[in-house]
């Protein structure tokens, strides 16, 4: 297995380095009244580009094809910085620091954050439809399915809804699941399926994926939940402490650190076994992501 090795941490920069130059290209500069530069800025030189790195690691499990998956790589992430743009926003979560910087609307102002992610939104759809013949018109439109699906009303904004009208509340178990499982897992989830949906794969191998793909993206949330509690706003990059200063329902707040913590494990373990039932052979890459999922610092 590759998990924290050399081969990893170098796939991991190399692909990285790929994302960047990918959104680099493709987040514009000119978009009028300064609607790019917020843009850039919401999107470039931050972030630890998990979900790109999903849907790349699953295309190379599957040996699918290159160029759809940078598109996908980088329209997950599009949506994703969009969804922190917003998460930020006084009317939100009001956050100040975001990816070691003022938030957007900090920097720029309110109408042009809001204007921002829903541009960056529409960009992420952009991304996937090509205006040449580099992504064909079907695995286009499956992409595209797969992301707003994950992005929508069942997905993140709906998980966002429910962790709003959560304030204050203490959820039971399903419940939080449930929100975790929407606001942060489905966007993680679609980067697996999307990176599937670039090749071809068994049903049997496809719904290992799409079980890797939840549980790794459950325990995302749940350890986000954990270093909120026990990591300083310097390495997060962003304000600490914030769930329960603002009385969010999260998996510290019902189990306990501890508990948190062995809960996530659990769903990590469950992420490997999913894995080693696909039965795919190049699956050591996606094992490391979800080890490194487990023991990140930010
Ligand atoms: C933060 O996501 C918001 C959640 C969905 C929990 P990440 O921890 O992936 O943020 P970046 O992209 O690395 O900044
Ligand atoms: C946000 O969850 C999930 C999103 C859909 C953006 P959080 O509100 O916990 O994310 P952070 O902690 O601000 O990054
Ligand atoms: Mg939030
Ligand atoms: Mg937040
Ligand atoms: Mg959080």
């Amino acid at each position: 297995m590759l998990s924290d090795t050399q081969d990893f941490r170098t796939w991991r920069q190399a692909q990285q380095d790929t994302v960047e130059r990918a959104l680099e290209r493709w987040v514009p500069a000119d978009a009028p009244a300064g609607l790019g530069d917020a843009m850039r800025y919401a999107v470039l030189d931050g972030g630890k580009r998990l979900r790109p790195l999903l849907v790349l690691a699953t295309c190379e499990a599957v040996g699918g094809h290159h160029a759809a998956a940078l598109r996908a790589a980088c329209a997950v992430e599009l949506i994703h910085a969009y969804s922190l743009v917003h998460d930020d926003m006084p009317c939100m979560d009001n956050d100040v620091l975001r990816r070691g910087k003022p938030t957007v609307h900090v920097q720029f102002g309110e109408a042009q954050a809001l204007l921002a992610g829903d541009a960056l939104q529409a960009l992420a759809f952009e991304l996937l439809v090509p205006g040449d013949d580099s992504v064909g018109d079907a695995m286009s439109a499956r992409l595209c399915r797969l992301l707003a699906l994950a992005a929508g009303a069942d997905g993140m904004a709906g998980g966002q809804a429910v962790d709003l009208a959560s304030v204050g509340i203490a959820l039971n178990q399903g419940a939080l699941e449930a929100m975790h499982r929407r606001k942060t897992g489905a966007l993680l989830q679609a980067s697996v399926t999307m990176g599937a949906a670039t090749g071809v794969v068994s049903a049997a191998a496809h719904a290992a994926l799409v079980q890797y793909g939840a549980s790794l993206g459950l325990a995302f949330q749940v350890v986000d939940d954990i270093l909120d509690v026990t990591a300083d706003s310097a390495t997060l990059g962003k304000t600490a402490g914030k769930d329960a200063a603002a009385d969010k329902p999260t998996f510290v707040s019902l189990l306990g650190l501890g508990e948190a913590q062995a809960y996530a494990d659990r769903v990590l373990a469950q992420a490997h076994d999913a894995l080693r039932q696909s039965g795919l052979a190049h699956t050591d890459t996606l094992h490391a992501l979800a080890d490194w999922v487990g023991r990140r610092a930010s």
